[in-house]
């Protein structure tokens, strides 16, 4: 029996964006209960929340000023409980996020830490007097000059976001303690963010050159460095077990982390030869996939081999901080069609981007003005050059208003203006109208997630890549059923072996005596002979 966080299925809300209860332009908390019932319709088992603590939102709560409040535009704790308590109500299970590697600069220890070198908090952070050579993930020296202790600190993503010193016993209990008051009020997980940074070297060395100009999702050695000192040391390895001793004090808990690496590397975290260390981990890789068979075979086997059973894998193809997938295929429906089906019948947890589901695709926005702090620093370069190098700069672009219906502000907010535009395209794109409309994105996912909700193959069973296939289509097995997607326009008709087609994609797969043809864009799920269920 797998436990229950390697068969579910997650969806990510940005509560910011998902739904504005008090008119504010704001999503916030309410809002987020309000649509529970959407979400558990569409059939999610699982919502990942991100960060609605007490924040002064510089980075949209991912600068955490009070981990034990909550930021008054998401709402209060009793709406924290109270989403809870809804989301349990109605089966689901819900996931908070996590940020450990550093707080917000206006956090009351950083505000401590900083004000002498000699105050209890004073090594609560990472000070020194001279910065060594290490970059920030979003480009130019971590190292920022503080000028009452007369000393740098340091810190791995924006200026205002320190860096908390783990190796500071007393930091590491007062996080530890975090991670068990929420879970002690019954939240079921953590999305652990950047995960892989929370230890640097002990030494501080420098790191050493690389050609590498441009951090990739699976690899943030960038800026002509190798990240081998400021990432991924062996007490972050040792970290994710014992953070999974303790969230074993709560029963069977959810991690996920948040980890820009190499695949040997993720499965490190994951843990070395069990499951011990976190329970998922995405792998960003796929964030910047190619639409063809021969990729997803590829992808899919150096999964299958880095996470064989019992680890599990994660199926993410966008997030709050990269382009969106339905931009990323061109606004294609078909296309995504085709690829949700991948997600959700590959033997992984497949992650949702609050949108995805109604193909919600970028919204282009001039750096100049982002409320995204990442693109502000890069107004100087131009634009296409970051289109080209495939990099997301203005997060603010994959995080406007969910769109629910037609009306005004796309049903998200009642308020005169909203907090990042709403996208043009909300009139046709939206929840309600795709509800209407039985082949929209949103029915097919609903069917999908249906289906493996349903069906114990595809969340347990093992992975078999079928061979002899024609080109551009994927053929694997998961327990006694098959899968094939057709990744090209084309139609393509094949021999196979079965007994019984128990899922159509696009209604137009035809079932012959020992062949399949699938429509281009078709996918189908085949039930073998020896399969107890197949005659259905
Ligand atoms: C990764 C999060 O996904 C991103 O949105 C955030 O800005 C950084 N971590 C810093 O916490």
């Amino acid at each position: 029996m797998l436990p229950w966080y390697h068969k579910t299925t997650i969806y990510q809300i940005y509560p910011r964006s998902f739904m504005d209860s008090n008119g504010d332009g704001i999503g916030d908390l309410q809002g987020v209960i309000q649509k529970l019932d959407y979400l558990r319709d569409l059939g999610f088992e699982t919502i990942w929340v991100s960060p609605f603590f007490a924040s002064p939102q510089q980075d949209f709560g991912y600068d955490v000023s009070d981990y034990l409040s909550i930021a008054p535009e998401f709402g209060n704790m009793d709406d924290a409980l109270q989403l809870i308590e809804e989301t349990h109500r109605r089966g689901m299970r819900i996931v908070f996020d996590l940020v450990l590697d550093h707080t917000s600069d206006q956090h009351p220890w950083f505000l401590e830490s900083r004000s002498s070198r000699g105050n209890p908090k004073a090594d609560w952070y990472l000070w020194k007097d001279k910065p060594n050579n290490w970059h920030s993930m979003t480009g130019g020296s971590g190292w920022h000059y503080a000028e009452e202790r007369g000393q740098f600190y340091w810190a791995s993503f924006l200026p205002f976001q320190p860096d908390l010193n783990w190796r500071n016993p007393e930091v590491k209990q007062t996080m530890f303690d975090t991670a068990r008051f929420w879970l002690s009020k019954g939240v079921d997980g953590y999305r652990l963010d950047i995960f892989n940074t929370i230890y640097k070297d002990a030494g501080f060395r420098d790191n050493p050159f690389s050609w590498k100009l441009v951090p990739t999702p699976d690899d943030t050695s960038g800026y002509f460095q190798k990240t081998v000192h400021s990432q991924d040391q062996p007490e972050s390895f040792e970290l994710a077990r014992e953070f999974r001793k303790l969230t074993g004090e709560f029963g069977e808990v959810l991690t996920i982390g948040e980890v820009a690496a190499r695949r040997g590397v993720l499965r490190r975290y994951a843990g070395e030869v069990v499951n011990d260390g976190l329970t998922l981990v995405f792998d960003f890789e796929m964030l910047q996939f190619k639409f063809r068979a021969e990729y997803f075979r590829a992808l899919v086997e150096k999964i299958e081999a880095h996470f064989p059973p019992p680890f599990m894998p994660v199926y993410v193809f966008c997030n709050l901080d990269k382009r969106r997938s339905f931009h990323r295929l061109g606004n294609d429906l078909q296309k995504a069609k085709i690829l949700a089906m991948l997600q959700f019948t590959a033997r992984g947890v497949p992650c949702v981007y609050y949108g995805e589901e109604i193909g919600m695709t970028n919204l282009k926005l001039p750096f100049k003005t982002a409320l995204d702090p990442i693109p502000r620093k890069y107004t100087f370069a131009p634009r296409f050059i970051f289109d080209w190098l495939d990099v997301t700069v203005n997060r603010d672009e994959v995080r406007t208003p969910m769109q629910w219906d037609g009306t005004r502000n796309a049903g998200f907010s009642s308020a005169e203006k909203t907090w990042l535009p709403v996208h043009p395209n909300y009139a046709e794109v939206n929840v309600e109208n795709e509800t209407r409309d039985e082949d929209s994105l949103l029915n097919t996912f609903k069917r999908l997630l249906k289906f493996r909700r349903e069906n114990e193959a595809m969340q347990a069973g093992s992975l078999e890549f079928l061979g002899g296939l024609p080109p551009n289509v994927l053929g694997f097995t998961r327990g006694s059923r098959a899968v094939l997607l057709n990744f090209d326009e084309r139609e393509k008709e094949l021999q196979i072996e079965f007994s019984g087609c128990v899922f159509k994609l696009t209604g137009r797969e035809e079932i012959k005596e020992k062949a399949v043809r699938l429509n281009g864009f078709g996918g189908v799920v085949l039930s073998s002979k020896d399969d107890p269920f197949s005659a259905q």
